[in-house]
């Protein structure tokens, strides 16, 4: 089963950019430490990172028929995109958002997430640890369909 993870705008600059509310952490890092627990527990996961709407757009699309679940970080798209939530609404697979700042504590622009509606979950304010808490959640949800489909299939060949 494969998982893809989407990085918005400015999170390339991790490790760089407001380390007191990003942290530390590098984007490779992060992703290093995701792609060792996806292949512990077998899962291929690909990493993708744009600073432009539309190609996230078209990534999402991507996944369609590509990917068995999403885990995005739509950034300041957040707050602004119909087009962003209407590509994770369109494809129907199990999207987590994660926000590696507590959104709502911070500006008001900020609070509203106009993508958290159509995903599954959102993670928000537990730093760059949040990437993991979304692995684990989205290789739950996966966990979970995938028994419920073998069990429905079972019931077929009775
Ligand atoms: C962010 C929060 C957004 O408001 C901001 O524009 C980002 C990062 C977060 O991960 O906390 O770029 O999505």
């Amino acid at each position: 089963m494969k998982i893809v993870v989407i990085q918005g705008p400015n999170l390339n600059m991790l490790g760089h950019r407001e380390q007191s509310i990003y942290g530390a952490m590098k984007l490779e890092d992060i992703h290093a430490q995701m792609q060792n627990v996806a292949k512990q527990n077998n899962f291929d996961i690909e990493f993708f990172q744009s600073n432009f709407e539309g190609e996230i757009i078209d990534k999402l699309q991507e996944c369609l028929g590509d990917a068995n679940g999403v885990i995005i970080n739509p950034a300041a798209y957040s707050h602004t995109s119909v087009a962003i939530r209407d590509a994770i609404s369109a494809i129907n697979i199990p999207v987590v958002e994660v926000h590696i700042s507590n959104i709502y504590r911070r500006e008001e622009f900020r609070q509203k997430s106009l993508t958290a509606p159509v995903c599954a979950g959102q993670i928000a304010g537990f730093g760059p640890f949040g990437y993991h808490l979304a692995l684990m959640a989205i290789m739950q949800m996966l966990a979970e369909i995938e028994a419920i489909k073998k069990k429905s299939e079972a019931a077929v060949k009775q």
